[in-house]
């Protein structure tokens, strides 16, 4: 079965609203990952779907850091997944070293960093997506590898990346199915030649997918699974994805 992950984003806006859109999609296969405040009601809202976070702490452990989410926070709260470099993010400002860091923060207290990676379209007409994704991978995972090579890392289950170009999130213009696999198997062969990445690669889609378009990506093989965002806030498009996802 392929991975599907929900992406709230900075929705919905109360807990009330929050704990109904959990309850209708609480289905098998399904990662949700609200805003934090809504982590425990959406935790107490599902039986059968998981939990994921849309950001951490690059810093591990407790400490004076206002307004940070740790790791082992959000562990605590039943977290299995935590979305890392969202293109949303780092518009903000989030540089490849931060992403690193957190990354190695999640590994660390035993959780699945969903490291996020993606050209422009500006990137796209110049022809640079490959190159330009490779050179967020290596940066991204630059500490990952550092903590292998040091056999510091013992705690690594899977590492997921996902493929979402900029100009397909949101947009409602996705990108095809055929250049999300191409893009995909290329994530998948950096990935196996870079020394500090020894597990089956997990390589998602997302950007603009939807009920209608879910299984077209889907049905690619390369296309291990999908990041929805939109589609997410409504409990019957989502439940529709996962669905095709079992198929
Ligand atoms: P979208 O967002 O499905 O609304 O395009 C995807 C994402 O940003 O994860």
């Amino acid at each position: 079965m392929k991975l599907i992950i929900a992406n709230w984003k900075m929705n919905p806006a109360t807990l009330e609203e929050a704990a109904i859109l959990a309850r209708e999609s609480d289905v098998k296969g399904l990662v949700i990952a609200p805003p934090f405040p809504f982590l425990e009601t959406v935790r107490a809202s599902i039986k059968q779907a998981m939990l994921g976070a849309q950001d951490v702490s690059g810093k591990g452990g407790t400490g004076a850091y206002t307004g940070e989410v740790s790791g082992e926070e959000l562990q605590s709260l039943g977290v299995t997944y935590v979305i890392v470099g969202h293109s949303e993010r780092r518009a903000l400002g989030e540089t490849d070293e931060q992403i690193a860091e957190k990354i190695r923060a999640v590994i660390d207290v035993g959780l699945i960093p969903v490291l996020c990676v993606g050209e422009s379209w500006q990137m796209r007409e110049r022809g640079e997506q490959e190159s330009f994704v490779a050179k967020q991978l290596q940066g991204d995972l630059a500490l990952l590898r550092e903590a292998t090579e040091a056999k510091k890392l013992t705690k690594l289950k899977a590492l997921i990346v996902a493929y979402e170009p900029l100009w397909a999130i949101g947009t409602g213009t996705p990108e095809t199915p055929q250049g999300a696999a191409s893009m995909i198997q290329y994530i998948k062969r950096t990935l196996l030649a870079s020394r500090g990445y020894t597990l089956t690669p997990v390589v998602l889609y997302g950007g603009s997918v939807n009920a209608v378009n879910a299984a077209s990506f889907l049905k690619e093989k390369e296309i291990d699974g999908l990041l929805v965002g939109g589609a997410s806030l409504d409990s019957e498009e989502i439940k529709k994805i996962v669905e095709i996802a079992k198929i």
